[in-house]
């Protein structure tokens, strides 16, 4: 059977007027070496480890910017998203689709809340908190090409024809702001397309992603903004003591322009000093422990380091049965 909605009775939770607070026990193991009459053994030892969470019941409207807003993903979401509101259907060679949310987990999956009288409930994933709806969503960015979102669809090649037609009136005027370039950390195939760059020492690139979350903000009237990192993947950055192994390191490596500190970091220092959550699509090293210890200090969200979608959640979901059956690759 499924529900629609439904509300939690529990000593874990407490529904407030403005929002949801809920303790979770989460029962793990810990190991200790144990010096046991001059020998040692490994002991396991069962541990609580408790999380509380607050989740406002107000559902903001959400502005998503996104690093690396003209590639592949940035169009195809932006796209996606704008094909769901306007409720547009396209021409395929098999029939005619009508844009849906299917393969989103969210907004198209569902969760098992109970059971009722011995029959499992069931309730869509949207409804266990309250939740943007993705129509709602604004989304703006930077990329390092200035392609506007309509052609940057048709480099990505992902919609058909039709639907790219249909799209196009809509994402044309949609133009990336200029972003952070440093071509020592992207592939160098990627210096033809970074003609939208923002200039100036690493400081003032920082100063300037400031500038723009502030006046995205305030041109959109959203109430919150959430910062996506789905740009090239850029090699690690070297973890040096003195450079980026602590705040003040890393502030004062930002002052010196040091060379070692990523755009992607630079990108995530801006976010995290306007507490903006910062998610980053990509697996690279951004949150070095100087970064971390910024997100900690000003309880900033930071999180995420690779997407998990299509071929790479396949992957992840091979390697979890692969490493679950003592296999090894
Ligand atoms: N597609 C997936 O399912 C998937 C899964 C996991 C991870 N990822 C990661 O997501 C990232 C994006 O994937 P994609 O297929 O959209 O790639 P893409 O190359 O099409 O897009 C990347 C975009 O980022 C821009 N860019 C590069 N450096 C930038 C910077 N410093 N600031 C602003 N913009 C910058 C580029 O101009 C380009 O438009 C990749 O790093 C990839 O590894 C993708």
């Amino acid at each position: 059977m499924f529900i629609e909605s439904f509300k939690v009775e529990s000593p874990n939770v407490k529904y407030t007027d403005n929002e949801i607070q809920s303790v979770y026990n989460y029962e793990t193991t810990e190991l200790v070496h144990e010096n046991k009459n001059g020998t040692y053994q490994w002991v396991v030892k069962p541990k609580t480890v408790k999380y509380e969470f607050k989740t406002d019941i107000h559902v903001p409207k959400l502005g998503v910017m996104l690093v690396g807003w003209g590639g592949n993903n940035g169009s195809t979401l932006t796209g996606g998203v704008i094909a769901n509101k306007e409720g547009i259907s396209w021409a395929t060679k098999d029939k005619v689709q009508q844009a849906n949310y299917f393969g989103s987990l969210t907004q198209a999956s569902t969760i098992r809340v109970g059971s009722y009288n011995g029959e499992e409930i069931y309730a869509p994933f949207k409804s266990l908190l309250p939740m943007v709806n993705p129509n709602d969503i604004v989304f703006g960015g930077w990329d390092i090409s200035d392609m506007n979102l309509a052609d940057a669809m048709a480099r990505a090649k992902v919609f058909d024809i039709d639907l790219q037609k249909q799209l196009r009136p809509y994402m044309e005027s949609m133009v990336p702001l200029p972003g952070i370039y440093d071509p020592d950390f992207i592939a160098a195939n990627q210096g033809e397309r970074a003609n939208n760059v923002i200039k100036g020492t690493k400081k003032e690139q920082v100063q300037q992603v400031i500038k723009d979350i502030r006046e995205f903000k305030e041109k959109n009237k959203v109430d919150k903004v959430v910062v996506l990192w789905t740009a090239n993947t850029e090699r690690y950055s070297n973890v040096i003591v003195g450079l980026n192994d602590t705040v003040e390191s890393l502030m004062a490596s930002l002052e010196k322009n040091e060379s070692e500190i990523s755009p992607s970091t630079l990108y995530a220092i801006a976010c995290v000093l306007e507490n903006v959550p910062f998610i980053n699509g990509s697996p690279q090293n951004t949150f070095v422990p100087g970064l971390i210890d910024l997100a900690i200090q000003r309880n900033c969200l930071i999180g995420g380091d690779d997407f998990k979608s299509g071929q790479t959640k396949m992957k992840s979901v091979l390697v979890d049965f692969l490493v679950g059956a003592g296999i090894k690759v």
